[in-house]
């Protein structure tokens, strides 16, 4: 029997389609990134009532440099505004930023504004986890480094390590967009997560769609290899 009652900890999302959703309506890709990031804003506001304790969000991946500057520039440049203007509300709602990935080997001023952002939210309840210039391959590499560095290389040690070390276990990975695909994101992470891949585009992701997986979420039952 589904538990109906289980509540999903950890929740990660891999935010795809601002492209085709701009293409569909003849706008600029750049139109749909800003787009994808008011979603980001609306999905954070209601994340209290979730009960989720920790969202963790695939923003920009260690592959994604491979596109156009142009490109690449314009998400630099909506993270810096998001950051910004939104930074008051993460405070007043308790919400605590945490970032995963490569980070510090952004822009200079991103990281500082990011360094700060994470001092001035150290004490929300509720983690808000994006991963920039993020690779899961490139963190296991980096966990299993420090893993070996203090001796024994076992999953426990390689785990300690990971960016994520600190977040509850993932319970729910969820994809929009139609694509059925890791895309490098969170691979060690969903060992036993439960996945859900949907056909909505990112901008078009409300807080009804995060509750409908999260329904779907409680329906599963999940063994972990016992019966
Ligand atoms: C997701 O949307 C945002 C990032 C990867 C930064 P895409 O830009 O990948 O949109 P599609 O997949 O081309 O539609
Ligand atoms: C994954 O989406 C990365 C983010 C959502 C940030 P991509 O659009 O980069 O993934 P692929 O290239 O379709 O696998
Ligand atoms: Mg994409």
């Amino acid at each position: 029997m589904a538990d109906t009652s289980a509540q999903a900890r950890h929740v990660a999302i891999i935010m795809d389609g601002n492209g085709r959703w701009a293409k569909r309506r003849h706008l600029p890709r750049a139109l749909g990134h800003q787009r994808g990031v008011e979603a980001v804003r609306t999905l954070v506001r209601g994340l209290a009532e979730t009960g989720i304790e920790c969202l963790t969000l695939y923003a920009f991946s260690s592959e994604n440099w491979k596109r156009p500057g142009e490109e690449v520039d314009d998400l630099m440049n909506l993270m810096r505004k998001f950051v910004k203007s939104d930074l008051p509300e993460f405070i007043a709602n308790d919400v605590k930023l945490k970032i995963i990935g490569d980070w510090q080997g952004l822009a200079h001023d991103i990281v500082e504004m990011l360094e700060d952002a994470l001092a001035k939210t150290s004490g929300g309840t509720r983690t808000l986890a994006v991963a920039l210039n993020y690779g899961s391959q490139q963190e296991i590499a980096r966990a299993a480094a420090k893993a070996a560095g203090g001796g024994e290389i076992t999953p426990e040690t390689i785990a300690a390590h990971l960016d994520t070390a600190d977040l509850p276990p993932l319970d729910l990975l969820i994809r929009t967009s139609g694509e059925v695909r890791l895309s490098n994101f969170l691979l060690w992470q969903a060992a036993y997560a439960e996945m859900i891949f949907v056909d909505t585009l990112w901008p078009d992701f409300t807080p009804e769609h995060l509750q409908e997986a999260l329904d779907e979420f409680a329906r599963r039952e999940r063994r972990y290899g016992g019966r």
